[in-house]
């Protein structure tokens, strides 16, 4: 269909999709993926739509088709280019078309780990709230509105502040609730005047933005108790799942910066909306937000450039905390409440590695601890309150389904168990028939590959003819033209789920960098595994996987089983702690500044240490 518009010729075209019934009128230069993006149909793309990844596949039904670029002849066999398959951030929309989104090429919802184990702290919020019945002003006392508030709080708050608005705002609320009134107090700042007694209502959140999921937990001040807790996936994915996409989505598109930081502040809005209305909570009475995030992250959420964490030598424009009221950002709490954004350690290790280390109480241990936070990246922090080391490892893709064939997060569908017997015997999460496999699945299937044999300590896979193993599994080996020498998990006629020997490699090259940083941080820190008296496995997904087979891959040191344990989402539960007391605060502040960032990149023996790492650990 073509418009035309005064002079201007302006395509514009009708792109239907399916199964959702969503139609789109879309200008030229849109790609598929940017056209279901803006019918909110969020096509998976976690190579951030470079072609490399291939997960955002898509079935062009009608419509004429540009021939297929290299990036589809690599994924797609030559029946699946006749049948329409497409690359969605690939294909540019040059005409009407019909669209089908397969059920594996969308962002779903994923199981997401909301809580983790955070240390006891004596409750002492920064917002405090106080009732108060002010003396009356008569002719013989004529005390302004402020000058009366201050005169009755100053033995506790002495030098109290007002900000203009509120200063405007006293008036209306002073009278007419007859001076009885509370005063809600950010430090000595007064940010808030409520009629009556409202100090029971004094309320808090905390939110861990993650490159993949956004956790919001409301917390009661007054009793430190969490009242719910709610999240959702971080929308960003749809221009990539790491933070590099990300960053580079804002270097090549002038708003891109503007639009991340959109994205995110939307999800935070709508989970904290959630949180509030389960907890039965007024989001105007929430005064205090804290937000653990790495770098990338909490830049992206303030709208601070973060081109310079793409290039040499990679740093951030902030690392100490930011305070900014929740009105300058569009936070749907009340106008004046206090955001507090934790400090990062270094441009790839930020507040949401501070907030591991709070939670987990790294910097106070007499012990050494190793904690590893497996994200989208992984950080690993190795040390006790005399040195504390940290280092950020490529880990990601792998374990979050991207590069790998029939990889996917840990949402409905995916098999997040697996083991061989005399075939495979796996659980999908949620039940049902499987549609991919997710990190732990594929931690659990490399470590049983490697118990039989299948795979070697250098990751090659056996031949068939090298195998020894009963029939009944020899069947689910196989070699063809699509996908080499490989192992089925599923077969159906709507799909198989393999695992291949790119797969594999695709998983040393994952755990291979996480542990490769251990090596390094535990020779820069002077110290032997044996020095080590506990490993935390800290994050969403760290809590899912077999420790046993997470050892047998070399994901992480061959340690005494009763001394690994898992602490969650600890990012999470730092914030909140930050939340709960200022003291926890500053301690945030004393851990950013004191923790040794180790940059990997630039370590004489990363290269050495990583190639070694990728071996699979020799069977006792
Ligand atoms: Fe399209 Fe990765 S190939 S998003």
């Amino acid at each position: 269909m073509l418009l035309f518009i005064g002079e201007r010729k302006l395509s514009k075209y009708v792109v239907k999709f399916s199964p959702d019934n969503k139609t789109v009128n879309v200008e030229d230069g849109k790609t598929i993926a940017e056209s279901a993006d803006i019918v909110g149909i969020a096509i998976d793309s976690p190579c951030g739509g470079n072609g490399t990844c291939g997960k955002c596949k898509v079935i062009v039904s009608a419509g004429n088709l540009e021939p297929p670029n290299e990036a589809e002849e690599t994924f797609f066999t030559e029946d699946e280019l006749k049948e329409g398959y497409k690359l969605a951030c690939q294909t540019l929309v040059t005409c009407d078309m019909e669209v089908f989104v397969p059920e594996d090429s969308r962002i779903r919802a994923i199981k997401i780990l909301s809580t983790g184990t955070g240390r006891e702290v004596r409750l002492h919020p920064n917002i405090s709230k106080v009732y108060v019945e002010l003396s009356e002003q008569t002719l013989e006392r004529q005390i302004s509105d402020f000058a009366n508030i201050k005169e009755v709080i100053k033995s506790k708050f002495p030098n109290i502040t007002i900000e203009l608005e509120m200063l405007r705002a006293l008036p209306a609320i002073l009278r007419p609730s007859k001076f009885k009134v509370t005063l809600v107090l950010d430090g000595n700042k007064l940010i808030g005047v409520e009629p009556g007694d409202t100090t029971k209502k004094n309320y808090g959140v905390a939110i861990d933005i993650g490159t993949t999921t956004v956790v919001s937990t409301v917390v009661d001040l007054n009793t430190g108790n969490d009242l719910a807790v709610a999240s959702a996936l971080n929308t960003q994915a749809t221009h990539g799942a790491d933070v590099v996409s990300r960053i580079n989505y804002t270097i090549e598109n002038e708003y891109g910066l503007e639009e991340l930081g959109d994205r995110v502040m939307q999800v935070i809005n709508q989970i904290t909306e959630y949180a509030c209305a389960e907890a039965r909570v007024d989001n105007k009475n929430v005064y205090e937000v804290t937000i653990v995030g790495n770098t990338t992250m909490t830049h992206l959420f303030l709208k601070v450039p973060v081109r310079s964490l793409a290039v040499m030598p990679y740093v951030g424009v902030f690392s100490d905390p930011v305070e900014v009221s929740a009105s300058k950002l569009g936070l749907n709490v009340n106008p004046c409440a206090n955001v507090f954004v934790l400090p990062n350690i270094a441009g790839f290790v930020g507040a949401d590695t501070v907030g591991v280390i709070l939670a987990s109480a790294l910097n106070r241990s007499e012990t050494i601890k190793l904690a590893i936070d497996i994200g989208t990246n992984g950080e690993v922090a190795l040390g006790s309150n005399k040195k504390l080391l940290t280092c950020s490892t490529a880990a990601g893709p792998a374990f979050e389904g991207a590069m790998i064939t029939h990889g996917m997060r840990g949402a409905p569908g995916a098999i997040e168990r697996i083991q061989l017997t005399d075939r495979p015997v796996y659980q999908v999460i949620g039940g049902g028939k499987p549609i991919g496999i997710c990190g732990s699945g594929l931690i659990d299937i490399v470590a049983e590959m490697l118990r039989l044999g299948i795979v070697d300590d250098t990751g090659r896979m056996a031949g068939l003819d090298d195998l020894d193993l009963p029939p009944e599994l020899m069947k689910y080996i196989r070699r063809n033209d699509e996908y080499g020498l490989h192992l089925v998990l599923y077969e159906s006629e709507e799909r198989n789920i393999v695992i291949t020997q790119k797969d594999v490699r695709q998983v040393q090259l994952a755990k291979g960098a996480i542990k490769a940083g251990i090596e390094i941080l535990m020779r820069k820190l002077g110290i032997k595994l044996e020095d080590v008296d506990e490993v935390l496995l800290a994050g969403a997904f760290g809590n899912y996987i077999r420790k046993e087979n997470a050892i047998r891959i070399g994901l992480i040191p061959d340690f005494p089983m009763d001394k690994v344990h898992f602490i969650g989402n600890a990012a999470s539960a730092g914030s909140k702690m930050a939340l709960m007391s200022k003291e926890a605060r500053e301690e945030a502040v004393i851990i950013s500044k004191s923790t040794e960032y180790v940059e990997l990149a630039t370590d004489p023996n990363f290269q050495n240490e990583f190639m070694d790492a990728m071996m699979f650990p020799t069977e006792q």
